[in-house]
């Protein structure tokens, strides 16, 4: 098995994930739910996306992506409660759960339903699945990765084709083709992502990304957690400049700040990260600077996130530490699990 595991073939999980979207023909669906009847074939004032970890980053990138594109809102849930606004909304829910298993996604599912409100689920097994195909709800199955969090462009890109059908602008057919080819051009960044890994060894990144992009700074923490096992901050500028930068007034041997930035940010974005620069600089500390390539903002969030994956996955080599096994995550799933049965609460 390659160290990069399935990274190699992320561009077409990325393509069968789009084919399995537009087949599922989502919008021809009608849920009858004790005696509810939900259809599909309509207009919503905004898009919930509920998710945990490697299933929950989809909504953080759509976010970012929808941010200044479409006039709707779009509602990441990391829980397994219902916001009451979303209970009263006109809104079309994504449950997404790489292994239909995860307890506040299954949850939160439940309580949407129960409310009559339209759900699609993206899984790839699981309780989830079983639940869509009791109630014929609308299913996209995505096929299995070596872990949850590898398996992202099938889960990102099938709910990004399905918001797409009834949000034309939030993409064109161009940013979505060059945002699966740079998956493939960052497979080639090899020594990149060597030189950046060891200089993070041994060291807590603290991430400083711009909001428009955030959801880039947060998957790489996610990654450097779950593969690598090192702790990491995800500093999000400008709110960070209010509080993360303080800590350079000390010197930290053990903290090593990196900065990502991308060409297409706006220049106000621009001039932020060459402040945030200088001030790190003044402190003597020495950032390490990632500059993600790519012509659209998918593209680049898809490039920022495949290279600093690579980056945590060659971390997790360097240390001898198996990425894939996830210990603590599974433990409290299933003490989770045990503790909530004996309350009753299933
Ligand atoms: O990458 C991982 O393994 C985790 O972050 C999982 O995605 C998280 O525990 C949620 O599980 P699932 O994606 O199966 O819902």
């Amino acid at each position: 098995m390659s160290k990069y595991l399935d990274y190699h073939i992320w561009h077409e999980l990325s393509r069968r994930a789009i084919e399995l979207a537009i087949k599922t023909d989502v919008k021809n669906f009608v849920v009858n739910y004790e005696n509810r009847i939900i259809s599909y074939d309509r207009d919503f004032d905004g898009y919930v996306i509920s998710g945990m970890g490697g299933s929950g980053i989809v909504g953080d990138i759509i976010r970012d992506l929808a941010y200044d594109r479409i006039d709707k809102n779009i509602i990441v849930i990391k829980d397994f409660t219902l916001p009451r606004h979303i209970t009263k909304g006109n809104y079309l829910i994504f449950s997404i759960s790489y292994s239909g298993n995860t307890r506040e996604t299954i949850d939160f599912t439940l309580k949407a339903l129960k409310h009559g409100l339209p759900i699609i689920a993206i899984t790839t097994d699981g309780v989830l699945e079983k639940l869509c195909r009791k109630y014929n709800i609308p299913l996209i199955n995505v096929p299995k990765a070596t872990a949850p969090r590898y398996g992202l462009p099938s889960l990102l890109y099938s709910t990004l084709t399905i918001i797409s059908s009834y949000e034309k602008e939030i993409i064109s057919n161009e940013e979505i083709n060059e945002s699966i080819e740079v998956q493939k051009q960052v497979i080639n960044e090899v020594e990149l992502v060597r030189s950046a890994a060891h200089s993070i060894n041994g060291k807590i990144p603290l991430i400083y990304v711009p909001s428009p992009i955030a959801s880039v700074g947060l998957r790489f923490k996610n990654d450097l957690n779950e593969n690598a096992k090192v702790a990491a901050i995800v500093a999000v500028f400008p709110e960070s400049e209010h509080n993360d930068i303080t800590i350079h007034m000390l010197k930290h041997d053990n903290v090593i700040p990196i900065v990502v930035t991308s060409s297409i940010l706006n220049t106000e974005y621009q001039i932020h990260t060459e402040c945030i620069i200088n001030v790190i600089r003044s402190y003597n500390y020495d950032p390490l600077v990632v500059e993600l390539k790519g012509k659209y903002k998918l593209s680049v969030i898809m490039y920022g996130i495949t290279l600093l994956g690579l980056i945590s996955l060659e971390l997790a080599y360097i240390r001898g530490i198996n990425p894939i096994v996830i210990e603590p995550i599974d433990r409290i799933k299933n003490e989770l699990s045990k503790k909530l049965e004996q309350f009753h609460i299933c």
